[in-house]
């Protein structure tokens, strides 16, 4: 004990939330001492018109900017060393992020490389980033990741095939201009994958061994939020629950910033760099296979986790309490007509092993209430099976 152990932070971007949000982006980057823009973002938001109408704000501020879109999810190294390439021939000084995590990703990867430079692999892991990046504006365009407010990167090794994770607060954005207008051209299949994203960082995040009083109450709040908001914005997309949600994901991305993740997170990232799952459809999958594990070790927490999702736990024993927000999760999940089982996706239990591996070394396995051994890991993954 060296004296600091016991220190805690928090650490949150500036954050400007509401309808229009996106309009002061120009303004955002010109402030921040930009003068040639570099935009990060993928052909599906092109294809939404965000990006035309971001370029217009950027134009009308007498930026000059160059757009890179070669993202794609499950972002990879060679992706970001492409962007970092593009930001150093435009000699860019400011990059913004127009997209879902995996653009937001990528954009972190680019400002890592060209003021740190080397190769994105040498970043894996806590602080390692050393040198302060570019200056950083993040318009999400989805409810999910909360990369936006976050000091983490997440980016795949594609010759390992496995998701790398890179924390630390010199990868913090700047700014996070949030403007649930942009949610509105997701998908419901999306609004609903994302949306249980959210969902596992909030527990996670409440439940993690780095939690405390500033991340508890967004924690609880987001959870909160997404029982009352994700399966209605997924069916109807309405402006209300989409703002909801946008809201859910922003406290989520806080919470877990601050207090890091857990074991969902950690066997969710192998599936991913693998299998190429999708994010929040692999956190779907997981998470009631790791509460119904983490539970016996935090007790409490999962029946105020029951309390928040709308369970009336009066009378109810301290275990019943905490196994029925397993119920209310599965019953989410259910209602959101989402995928339950790893076999979905051809998960070929012969890999199990090597996906144990990744997930016991994944830094998010550190904050799980409870730290699974190998073997215990390949059980949680085969029960998903
Ligand atoms: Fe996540």
């Amino acid at each position: 004990m060296n004296g600091y152990d016991s220190l805690q932070k928090f650490e949150v971007p500036e954050i400007i939330h509401g309808l229009g949000a996106m309009g002061i982006a120009g303004q955002c980057a010109k402030r921040l001492g930009g003068e040639r823009v570099l935009l990060v973002t993928d052909p599906g938001v092109i294809h939404a018109g965000w990006v035309d109408e971001a370029v217009g704000y950027l134009r009308a501020e007498g930026l000059k900017y160059v757009v890179y879109d070669n993202v794609v999810t499950n972002p990879r190294d060679f992706h970001v060393e492409e962007g970092a390439r593009v930001y150093e021939k435009q000699e860019c000084d400011v990059i913004v992020a127009v997209g879902g995590g995996s653009p937001i990703d990528t954009a972190k990867g680019i400002a890592i490389l060209v003021s740190n430079h080397g190769c994105i692999h040498d970043y894996e892991g806590c602080n390692l980033v050393t040198q302060p990046v570019p200056p950083l504006v993040c318009i999400p365009t989805t409810a999910g990741t909360g990369a936006d407010v976050t000091q983490m990167a997440v980016v795949t090794h594609s010759e390992k095939r496995m998701k790398m994770v890179i924390l630390g607060r010199a990868i913090m954005p700047e700014i996070s201009l949030i403007d649930p207008r942009l949610l509105q051209t997701e998908s419901s299949e999306l609004i609903a994958a994302t949306g249980m994203d959210t969902l596992t960082h909030a527990i996670e995040a409440y439940v993690s061994s780095l939690s405390w009083t500033l991340t508890d109450p967004h924690a609880i709040h987001a959870i909160e939020l997404v029982s009352e908001h994700l399966v209605h914005a997924a069916r109807y997309k309405d402006i209300k629950s989409l703002d909801g949600m946008s809201i859910a994901c922003l406290e989520a991305g806080i919470a877990f910033s601050n207090a890091i993740l857990g074991a969902v997170h950690a066997l969710a990232h192998p599936l991913g760099g693998f299998y190429d799952i999708h994010h929040g459809l692999a956190n779907a999958i997981l998470l009631p296979t790791v509460v119904r594990r983490n539970m016996e070790y935090s007790l409490d927490k999962y029946a105020r986790i029951a309390r928040a999702m709308g369970v009336d736990t009066n009378g109810m024993s301290l275990e019943t309490a905490a196994s029925s927000s397993l119920l209310a999760i599965t019953k989410l999940i259910e209602d959101l007509g989402l995928p339950s089982r790893l076999s979905e996706f051809n998960v070929n239990p012969d890999d199990i092993s090597l996906l144990a591996d990744l997930a016991k070394d994944d830094m998010c396995m550190r904050t799980n209430p409870y730290c699974y051994s190998k073997d215990e890991i390949e059980t949680l993954y085969r029960e998903a099976l």
